[in-house]
């Protein structure tokens, strides 16, 4: 990582395009904000400390909502364009010395690797800077690259200044940036707001800087998917799939088989081991990791939980906050809900719905359970139907169950209450004293079978056809 580098990332604009009330900012392609993945990037060429979001139009949200720590916040306060933005940022930077690389908050495709580049081309010495550029279909909207006879970068003019010869300019400017911070600083005051727009346009700066004897160089990149600025809710979605296929794509490289990866969605973050199969329709949310020879079922989806390996996780499982040792077998249809750690080789089957609950090592849960704020030891069975009663319509209760319990199907356990180690719960029973260790517990009436009965029910019924 370059010391030397220091990155403004501008992020102060309503985005008008997006036809919302949140900033464009705030908005989320592949699993994050357009902002963090920004600084995801930056943070790959400059350390936290060294990196300043301008933020403008909710500042408040858009500070809260990046979750990188050490990044430093500008505010401007009201929004008189890109280059009033950067002036803005002047006093949070560490350093007026170095490289000053300025980016669009709103261009969450860029690579670490391409920024490396810029930078590398913008150190030439005698450049005032360097400034990626590329070539599209459509340059309708973005700044047009003027070069001079020297190859460098003459001018940008705006879409809304432009000549009709310029606006045929394929060349575009994308809005990344990279200056030699002294020269950019000495000389950012010299942006005018005489444009029609009656805005400081960073653009400007080129001009500027060539006149003072600083060329700028453009830096082509011929991948214009990289460098996609999002404008619309369309452009989002563009880049939505571009992430996605891009995260998956690096996933699979690393050893991971995905199964239609087309139909997976795995955030930014999210970590899988190898050989771990993810198949269809799988969702993968936040800081989930899951880790390697595992299978990970059809429709399941799971934020921010921990997964150890050669867990298996059939069909439709919903698990958040949770974390789930090795060799664990879950599903299909289970439910996880936050606070849950189901240690090595548990099993939790159809229609089993934890919450704030620990499963021992080898403990089992198969079918058609409830347990909430529970302590559950090893090797326990859980029957099917178990209920634990957490909650008596005022207040929240834990159940305890020890080691090598056997609870019979179809209890209910109301809670505050205790089981002992290796005690055994008569199917159906509701307990609601603790039970002692190795005792049996039955917690039901009595049956009682009347002989001839049922001959006799047969028989009046026949009389009175
Ligand atoms: C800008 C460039 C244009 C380039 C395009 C690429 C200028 C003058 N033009 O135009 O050459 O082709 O980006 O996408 O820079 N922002 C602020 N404060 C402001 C204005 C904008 O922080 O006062 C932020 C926005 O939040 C956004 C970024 O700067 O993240 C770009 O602003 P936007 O209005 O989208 O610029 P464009 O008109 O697209
Ligand atoms: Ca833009």
């Amino acid at each position: 990582m370059n010391k030397n580098v220091t990155v403004v990332i501008l992020a102060a604009g309503l985005g008008t395009r997006m036809k919302s009330k949140r900033a464009k900012v705030l908005h989320e392609a592949g699993g994050d904000t357009l902002l963090n993945h920004v600084i995801r990037a930056a943070l790959q060429v400059a350390p936290a400390e060294r990196i300043v979001a301008v933020v403008g139009y909710q500042a408040e949200e858009v500070r809260k909502s990046v979750r990188f720590s050490g990044v430093r916040f500008a505010e401007q306060a009201e929004q008189k364009g890109t280059g009033h933005a950067v002036l803005c940022a002047r006093s949070s930077v560490e350093t007026q010395q170095g490289q000053l690389l300025i980016l669009n908050g709103d261009g969450p495709l860029l690579r670490a690797s391409t920024l490396e580049k810029l930078l590398e081309s913008a150190s030439e010495p005698g450049l005032g800077g360097a400034i990626l550029t590329t070539e599209v279909a459509d340059p309708t909207g973005y700044g047009r690259i003027l070069r001079n006879a020297q190859g460098n970068i003459a001018a940008i003019v705006e879409q809304k200044v432009a000549t009709a010869d310029q606006q045929k300019i394929r060349e575009i400017n994308p809005g990344v940036y990279c200056f030699q911070a002294g020269a950019f600083w000495r000389h950012i005051g010299e942006v005018t707001a005489n444009n029609p727009a009656n805005e400081y346009y960073l653009t400007d700066m080129i001009e500027i800087l060539t006149g003072h004897g600083h060329p700028v160089k453009p830096v082509l990149i011929a991948d214009e998917t990289e460098l996609l600025g999002i404008n619309t809710r369309v452009e989002l979605a563009v880049a939505d799939k571009i992430l996605r296929t891009r995260k998956t794509s690096e996933l699979m490289l690393a050893g991971v088989t995905i199964e239609s990866p087309e139909t997976v969605t795995i955030d930014a973050d999210v970590e899988v081991g190898t050989d771990t199969v993810v198949e269809a329709n799988v969702q993968l949310r936040g800081r989930t990791r899951i880790g390697s020879e595992c299978r990970i079922g059809t429709g399941s989806v799971f934020w921010n939980c921990e997964i150890g390996d050669r867990v298996m996780i059939l069909p439709y499982v919903v698990a958040e906050s949770s974390s789930v040792g090795r060799a664990a077998s879950i599903g299909p249809f289970s439910r996880l809900r936050a606070g849950v750690n189901a240690e090595e080789a548990t099993h939790i089957g159809n229609f089993v719905e934890l919450k704030n609950t620990r499963l021992g090592a080898g403990s089992k849960a198969s079918h058609l359970t409830y347990l909430g704020d529970s302590t559950i030891g090893a090797t326990v069975n859980v029957g099917a139907g178990t209920i634990t009663c957490n909650y008596d319509g005022h207040k929240k209760h834990r159940t305890d169950i020890e080691d090598n319990v056997f609870v019979g199907s179809n209890s209910t356990l109301v809670a505050p209450v205790r089981i002992g180690e290796g005690a055994f719960i008569a199917a159906g029973s509701v307990i609601t004293n603790n039970v002692e260790s190795d005792s049996l517990a039955i917690g039901r009436a009595r049956q009682t079978d009347k002989s001839g009965w049922a001959a006799k029910r047969r028989e009046i019924a026949k009389r009175e056809e």
